[in-house]
């Protein structure tokens, strides 16, 4: 195992913050973590202010496709937000604890609520494909945890209670936003695994077995770290495919990317409506 040294994660984690906050006058109350190809959310902020990943010191900076790589600042409605558009994936070469330094970052900017977004494979046969899907729950099954090493106690608790990770206030208020709009929503359990493959049909069975009805590669690390944080968390998957064992056919990326852009202008009018209500 790779050594860590946590102290000087925790000092690059402040020098990080120290470093925005001299760009952004107002704390972000709201943090957006954006998935694949989910770009158009971002749409959704007014007054931004852009701040790349690799301009801001120790920030890890992401590869993937359909990640940009860049922190935008803005408001949504009334609300300072902070938005990162690109995520880090495990999949990527990103351990645990880089994965979730952007949102320790937020946790020291003052970051109240978490929205975050996803591509995923629909594993539940009834899920339509291009309906975003409100995550309820979730089930780490990256065979790892953000939470993993030294515990710093003034960033959060040893043993975090994870009884309502997705908070159900927000939830009732992405139903009820979703229905105000028109736009249909599903709702299941999200399984997070490391990829960068897609699943073998022996896979996709057994995930569906364990009571996940989306599967994907990133969400579960960042949630993990923001319920340690203390921080609401919001999430929606844009269902990209039908990840069913019985009729399964091969996949690309590039098809995920398409059907998250589309998928990704409902998410974003369902995340405004929210936040006019907050
Ligand atoms: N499996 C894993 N990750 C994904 C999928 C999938 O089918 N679709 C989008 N991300």
């Amino acid at each position: 195992m790779r050594t860590i040294n946590y102290d000087q994660y925790q000092k690059q984690v402040k020098e990080a913050a120290e470093y925005i906050k001299r760009f952004v006058k107002e704390r972000p109350k709201l943090g957006i973590v954006l998935g694949s190809g989910l770009g158009s959310v971002a749409a959704a902020l007014t007054d931004t202010f852009t701040l790349p990943y690799k301009e801001i010191p120790h920030f890890p900076v992401s590869t993937a496709p359909g990640h940009k790589g860049e922190l935008v600042f803005g408001r949504i409605g009334a609300l300072q937000t902070l938005l990162m558009s690109g995520r880090l994936h495990a999949y990527e070469g990103f351990s645990m604890r880089e994965i979730v330094f952007p949102i320790r970052v937020m946790q020291l900017l003052g970051t109240e609520m978490l929205f975050v977004t996803n591509a995923s494979g629909g594993l539940n046969p009834d899920f339509e494909l291009g309906v975003p899907m409100l995550i309820t729950d979730h089930i780490n099954f990256m065979g790892n945890n953000p939470l993993v090493g030294q515990n710093y106690d003034t960033w959060g608790p040893r043993f975090p209670d994870m009884s309502e990770v997705y908070d159900l206030e927000l939830r009732k208020k992405a139903v009820e936003a979703a229905r105000e709009l028109g736009i249909k929503l599903q709702e299941g359990v999200y399984v997070a695994v490391t990829g960068p493959n897609f699943e073998t049909p022996a896979e996709l069975r057994m995930l569906r077995r364990l009571g996940a009805d989306a599967v994907g590669m990133s969400t579960v690390p960042e949630v993990i770290c923001a319920v340690h944080a203390g921080i609401r968390v919001l999430g929606v998957s844009a269902i990209t495919d039908r990840a069913v064992a019985e009729d399964l056919e091969p996949l690309t990326a590039e098809q995920v990317l398409e059907i998250a852009e589309k998928t990704g202008h409902k998410i974003a009018s369902i995340f405004l409506k929210i936040t006019e209500r907050l």
